[in-house]
């Protein structure tokens, strides 16, 4: 497995200066565009070629959003089912998940619901997911038309968005939809006072360190 800091920007992932870090995950079954989709987003690259990602990695990436500055340390999973031991052990403390599925594959689109149990199972019950059916570039593939997105969306309480990687297409609104949706999350639970924001028990903090690489990976 990469080197999480050698391999992404070391100069921004220890950049202190920011007003809230937020961990998002993208999780989703294998070649559904995770990494594709992180790759767009920070560094505004695609490749054709396909390698498949070992074990879990992350970018970090800095924004201005509602006055704030908010450093996004996003972590890319891999989605081969014998990487879930890993993955899912970095599921706590995430704010806020991608959860994608492939629109030219009908098996990506099946096991959302699965993918959701997951999020359910090992991450805080605030975290946020927004649903994001990827490839809709590839009308011409379309298996699952975007109706049965939305619907699964509304069914599972996530928002929803169709996008593609490869034409730059909801990307940035992705990200930023969800960093929005943490954020009146946020301020909803600072107004209730909310322990796990206030900081009060365990929970995530707003301004949390990068966590180092998980101890299984050989970094
Ligand atoms: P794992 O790391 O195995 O979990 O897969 P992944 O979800 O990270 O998939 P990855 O981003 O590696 O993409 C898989 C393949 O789909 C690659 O060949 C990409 O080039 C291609 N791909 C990703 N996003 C898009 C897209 O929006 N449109 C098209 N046409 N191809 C895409
Ligand atoms: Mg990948």
């Amino acid at each position: 497995m990469a080197s999480a800091t050698a391999t992404y920007g070391q100069k921004e992932a220890s950049d202190q200066n920011f007003d809230y870090m937020f961990k998002i995950l993208i999780i989703g079954n294998s070649s559904v565009g995770k990494t594709s989709f992180l790759f767009r987003y920070a560094d505004d690259s695609f490749t054709p070629a396909f390698v498949s990602t070992v074990g879990i990695d992350f970018k970090v990436k800095t924004i201005y959003r509602n006055d704030k500055r908010i450093k996004l340390q996003i972590w890319d999973t891999a989605g081969q089912e014998r990487y879930r031991t890993i993955t899912t052990a970095y599921y706590r403390g995430a704010m806020g998940f991608i959860l994608m599925y492939d629109i030219t594959n009908e098996e990506s689109f099946n096991a959302v619901q699965d993918w959701s149990t997951q999020i359910k199972t090992y991450s805080w019950d605030n975290a946020q997911v927004l649903l994001v059916g990827n490839k809709c570039d590839m009308e011409d593939e379309r298996v699952v038309n975007a109706e049965r997105g939305r619907q699964l969306s509304e069914h599972l309480g996530f928002e929803f968005f169709e996008a593609s990687a490869k034409d730059n297409i909801n990307v940035k609104q992705t990200f930023e939809r969800l960093v929005d949706i943490i954020c009146e999350k946020m301020s909803e639970s600072l107004d209730a006072g909310d322990p796990a924001v206030t900081g009060a028990k365990q929970g995530p903090q707003l301004t949390e360190q990068p966590a180092p690489p998980h101890q299984d990976c050989a970094c």
